[in-house]
């Protein structure tokens, strides 16, 4: 089986990245992960992939002169992998249109709200000013405005009365954990086709439970 060569962005603790390392450690899994490039040096998540035996690059924005020339190292970072797609997991940085473009539909992210609402940072603090009884994360092909792009699969968790945005922000995390090897496992089956604007998915079995809170 020819697995899907991927690469991950991070900017810090990796945690998702962690759960992509865990997945493709699975014999069966159809992607494998060929780099990791942080931003940033010393992060944490640097540390899996020494641990799991996979290549590292640093690419610090801080050693380039504008998002440009950032942007075009690290294309050079990614395309010199043969990656098929990119992976951004905790990467907190702006990409530019050109990098997105070049990238277009081999560029996916995942976002700690159920997009559309709540895109940007502070995510669980506004959902909980907001009131909403629902949260949840996004996997999501990347297109030019952030956080924006055709979605791929979205997990939902309960707000909880007692909630702060620590507590709110762990359950979600542990719900991307399940939806970010989920999304990589769709696509490496080639069973997302974008279709205008929206990616359809091929043979997936429906979740057939409502999600009400309160219950
Ligand atoms: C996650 O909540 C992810 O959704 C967001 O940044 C956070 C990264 O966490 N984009 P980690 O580095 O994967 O632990």
């Amino acid at each position: 089986m020819a697995r899907l060569k991927v690469a991950v962005l991070i900017s810090g603790r990796g945690s998702n990245l962690q759960a992509l390392i865990d997945a493709c450690a699975g014999p069966d899994f159809p992607a494998t992960i060929a780099k990791v490039v942080s931003n940033r040096p010393g992060v944490e998540g640097l540390a899996r992939a020494e641990r799991a035996g996979i290549p590292t690059q640093i690419v610090d924005h801080r050693g380039h002169p504008d998002r440009a020339t950032f942007d075009s190292a690290l294309h050079a970072a990614l395309a010199e992998t043969g990656a098929e797609l990119v992976c951004l997991a905790g990467f907190m940085r702006l990409l530019t249109p050109g990098f997105v473009e070049a990238w277009r539909d081999r560029l996916i992210n995942i976002h700690p709200s159920l997009l559309p609402a709540f895109p940007g940072l502070d995510t669980h603090a506004r959902a909980l000013a907001a009131g909403v009884r629902i949260s949840g994360c996004t996997v999501h092909f990347v297109r030019a405005t952030m956080d924006e792009g055709p979605i791929i699969v979205q997990g939902a968790v309960p707000v909880l009365a007692d909630d702060d945005a620590n507590s709110l922000a762990a359950r979600v995390l542990a719900a991307e954990h399940r939806c970010y090897p989920l999304a990589l496992r769709l696509i490496a089956e080639g069973r997302v086709h974008i279709v205008g604007e929206r990616a359809v998915i091929d043979r997936s079995a429906p979740a057939t439970d409502v999600l009400i809170n309160p219950s």
